[in-house]
């Protein structure tokens, strides 16, 4: 193929997606569902270690409805970088045809090889489901309590630099492009959904997070549409900051706690959201959920470590994260009951385990024996 014939594939198979968007349907009402089906994940690395936990906290929370059959947890297996790079799939065609009979996914940490490393180059498990799945909005609550900081980011999920992340060109050995996507109804439906939150949250101001002055057609194209649904919420404040001086901003005593609701293009999503998780007190605390309309899957926000298991200290991984994504799929269940009682429980895992993650401190099963405890 030549690289013209390729920018026109691309251009096409973009075309094709917006279509499918436009067709997507709505999220069930969880609420009046007689069957939710929560598939489970366990991913690479330090996942199973973390998801253990999570489901052995759910099943002791859950336990009546799972009981009563109206929530099943059910085993998703084959999402291991080993059946991947097996199959050389980066979701095998089986494994997702499981994971589209469920409502609901939890997922552990996923590998993904890198450039330089020794594994094949496989596309994210993460961005291929988030597309798969059309799961358009990645929504990453950091709360600070001490510094008055609630943040609640909502990144677009699907496009940006992630949509054609594996699918540039190198021209020659000169020269290699990447390509970034923005789109109308993937803008416009994130931003919805992020003016809708701080509506129904008394109002909070809303940030659009861009570098609209450099990336002019895409995060300009993303801007003015986040500005064109704000006219649509006139009691809401509107800002819009570039996206390096935001970095700044989340770490300035004078001007952290000024921001709530923040709308970011995807790649800067990705990099704000591991900075506001850090200053939470590290990756390992931040929760992390994917919406769509037909589907949600809530996830830790780091990655699989796989230091931490080629150092033998594996068991020390922390399962916050993994836990509080677990508070937000309860929510999205309309589950408020037992979502506020497992976050009260995480809050103060939080105050008493010690576990930094070098293998000193709490491992995973006390954490988990710690919150089973206050359930
Ligand atoms: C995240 C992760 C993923 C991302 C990786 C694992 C592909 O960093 O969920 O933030 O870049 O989106
Ligand atoms: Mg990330």
């Amino acid at each position: 193929m030549t690289y013209q014939e390729h920018f026109e594939q691309i251009v096409q198979d973009q075309l094709a997606r917006v279509e499918a968007m436009k067709k997507a349907p709505a999220a069930p009402d969880f609420a009046k569902k007689k069957k939710i089906i929560i598939g489970t994940i366990d991913g690479d690395g330090i996942g199973p270690i973390i998801m253990d936990s999570a489901r052995q906290i759910l099943e002791t929370l859950l336990a009546e409805d799972i009981a009563s059959g109206r929530i099943e947890l059910r085993r998703i297996e084959g999402l291991t970088i080993e059946n991947r790079i097996a199959k050389m799939e980066t979701v095998p065609a089986d494994v997702l045809a499981e994971i589209k009979k469920c409502d609901l996914l939890l997922k552990g940490p996923t590998t993904t090889p890198g450039k330089g490393s020794d594994m094949p180059n496989l596309e994210s498990a993460n961005v291929t489901l988030r597309r798969e799945l059309d799961l358009f909005a990645n929504v990453r609550p950091v709360a600070i309590p001490e510094k008055d900081i609630d943040w609640i980011f909502f990144r677009e999920n699907t496009e940006g630099e992630y949509a054609l992340g594996s699918r540039g060109v190198e021209i020659n050995d000169d020269i290699s492009i990447d390509f970034k996507v923005t789109t109308t109804i993937g803008t416009t439906r994130l931003a919805r959904a992020a003016f809708e939150y701080a509506k129904n949250n008394g109002n909070q101001n809303v940030t659009v997070v861009t570098k609209a002055n450099i990336m002019k057609k895409t995060d300009g194209k993303f801007l003015s549409l986040c500005m064109d649904v704000a006219k649509d919420y006139p009691e809401i404040e509107v800002d819009d900051w570039y996206v390096d001086i935001m970095a700044a901003n989340l770490v300035s005593d004078l001007f952290a706690s000024r921001f709530h609701v923040m709308i970011l293009p995807n790649l800067y999503g990705d990099i704000i959201t591991d900075e506001a998780a850090q200053l939470q007190g590290g990756v390992g605390t931040a929760g992390s959920a994917n919406i769509g309309g037909r589907y949600a899957m809530f996830e830790a926000i780091h990655g699989s470590a796989p230091r931490m298991v080629a150092e033998g200290i594996a068991e020390y991984a922390n399962p916050a994260s993994i836990c509080r994504a677990a508070v937000m799929m309860l929510r999205h269940m309309a589950m408020t009951e037992p979502a506020a009682k497992l976050e009260l429980a995480l809050d103060q895992a939080a105050d008493v385990l010690d576990m930094p993650g070098d293998g000193t401190g709490n491992t995973a099963a006390d954490f988990t024996a710690f919150v089973l405890a206050r359930l």
